[in-house]
């Protein structure tokens, strides 16, 4: 087995400088966490390894040699793979074909030696569905077995994984972290990337640390735990996690009454202002018919939908696809929903944009929610955290009476998402109302003053005398 190790690396996107001088050791049969905050430069750090982002300078050795790795085609042939956070393979294919797509002729196969083999990789990788089935039909957790079961039958020998874990739900997680560890007893190496401390310290042999692209310090897991960790990666202490201080409800803002529509069977919810009422459940439970809903791009099938206190704000739970403009700069997102009604936004004059309008909302709101990034980089060059805190800040230009969020924290580092969620209880304690629909159990716990779970499209409701996790992971599952 070989060892790699990328040495100095340094790697700028035009004025953007990703790395700065980035190392990592990864010795054979290890998993080895790459951990940082988010903009520390980790997804180009392994992209680079990948053959995705050749670096600037530095050196990559196999082995103690040198080597170039111009393109994936180069990595694959060394045996380094990546596991992309989101399903690479083509949805309209079934299972089997998707398996053996990077292979040359695997795709002119005979539909029986096609499906052996593909039984034969799924087995192994222990993924249990049948191969005629379209990907499409899979779960987000199917889908990511799919593509490491891809990755793996490529003889690979390193995987790199980037954020595995963030659109599992808990037992998946640990499933996947089972399959990581059984990789390694069989002699891989893994780099995982994750901003869940307690994964990192369940499962990895090694921990290396970036910040502003470089390698600040690399040591063994042992004896760490997760607030030592998070300490180490931002350099203080961060704060305990906390529970709802207990707030009193104003008046009522949003009432959901019998709801239907589709992927909804009949949601009852009153929400108050000054209220976070958490909605948690595994992804693909309702989270984006109402999502949808609320947004007013599904129509309603049945039911009542009121909001009280208008206007309401959503924050969507995928940033990249409909939250931001990412071709449009920071300050332009901000200001894109005063685009559609310009005459009350008091941001243009004779319809054109008022530029010190814009630069004052920027500004404003680059201080108050402390968002990384100058008024005219563009949203694509923002890290995830300070997307999300963009998305956030622009939801609250409209002064909300109703914000619903949904995921508000994945892919967050642990300071952004305690910045973020320290965010939605501000919101609360000022009267806002907060729908948090959240995938995240531990984040429901922590911001929901009440509680209550998406099964199938419909909703139950938690008892606060049963407010524990135990309860909550039995109701996710469709108990009673
Ligand atoms: N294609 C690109 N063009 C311009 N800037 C980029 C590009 N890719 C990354 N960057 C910038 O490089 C820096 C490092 O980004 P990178 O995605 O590697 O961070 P990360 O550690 O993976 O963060 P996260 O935890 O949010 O995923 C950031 O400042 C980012 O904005
Ligand atoms: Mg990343």
């Amino acid at each position: 087995m070989p060892s790699i190790a990328l040495r100095e690396i340094h790697k700028r996107f035009g004025e953007t400088v990703a790395l700065s001088g980035a190392s990592l050791e990864l010795a054979s049969g290890e998993i080895h966490a790459l951990l940082g905050e988010n903009g520390a430069g980790k997804t180009t750090l392994v992209r680079t390894l990948c053959g995705l982002h050749p670096p600037d300078s530095g050196r990559i050795e196999i082995d103690g040699e040198t080597v170039g790795i111009p393109s994936p085609r180069r990595a694959q042939a060394l045996g380094i793979g990546l596991v992309h956070q989101h399903f690479m393979g083509v949805p309209a294919l079934s299972v089997a074909e998707n398996l053996v797509l990077g292979e040359p002729g695997g795709l002119a196969l005979r539909p029986r030696s096609l499906r052996a083999r593909a039984r034969e990789m799924l087995e192994r990788w222990e993924l249990d569905v049948d191969p005629d089935t379209p990907a499409r039909e899979l779960s987000v957790g199917q889908l990511q077995r799919l593509e490491i079961a891809r990755v793996l039958g490529g003889g690979v020998e390193t995987l790199v994984l980037d954020e595995p874990t963030a659109v599992l739900a808990p037992s998946e997680v640990g499933e996947l972290l089972a399959l990581l560890e059984r990789l390694r007893d069989e002699g891989r190496s893994l780099v995982l990337i994750s901003h869940k401390l307690e994964e990192i310290t369940a499962v990895c042999d090694r921990v290396s640390v970036l910040r502003g692209g470089r390698t600040v310090a690399s040591r063994e897991v042992a004896g760490l735990d997760a607030a030592r960790l998070g300490e180490w990666m931002v350099g203080r202490a961060l704060p305990p996690r906390g529970r709802p201080a207990g707030t009193t409800p104003g008046p009522l803002a949003l009432r959901l009454e019998g709801v239907k529509a589709e992927g909804l069977r009949g949601i009852d919810l009153e929400l108050h202002g000054g209220e976070v009422l958490a909605l948690a459940g595994i992804d693909g439970n309702g989270q984006l018919p109402l999502e949808e809903l609320l947004a007013g791009v599904r129509p309603l099938g049945a039911g009542e939908l009121n909001v009280l206190r208008p206007p309401l704000a959503l924050v969507s739970g995928d940033r990249q696809r409909t939250g931001l403009a990412l071709d449009l700069s920071l300050a332009e997102n901000l200001i894109l929903p005063a685009a559609a009604r310009p005459r009350q936004s008091g941001m243009f004059r004779y319809g054109l944009l008022r530029a010190g309008e814009l630069r004052k909302a920027a500004g404003e709101a680059i201080e108050r929610h402390d968002i990384r990034g100058g008024e005219r980089a563009l949203a694509r060059q923002l890290s995830g955290g300070n997307q999300q805190k963009l998305c956030i800040a622009r939801s609250l230009r409209a002064r909300p009476g109703v914000l619903a969020v949904v995921n508000p924290t994945r892919g967050l580092d642990v300071r952004a998402a305690a910045a973020v969620r320290g965010e939605l209880r501000a919101l609360a304690r000022e009267g806002t109302a907060v729908l948090l629909i959240s995938t995240d159990l531990d984040e429901v716990l922590e911001l929901g003053d009440r509680i209550a779970v998406l099964f199938r499209g419909a909703l139950s409701v938690v008892d606060p005398a049963r407010r524990n996790r135990e309860r909550i992971g039995e109701l996710m599952l469709g108990g009673e």
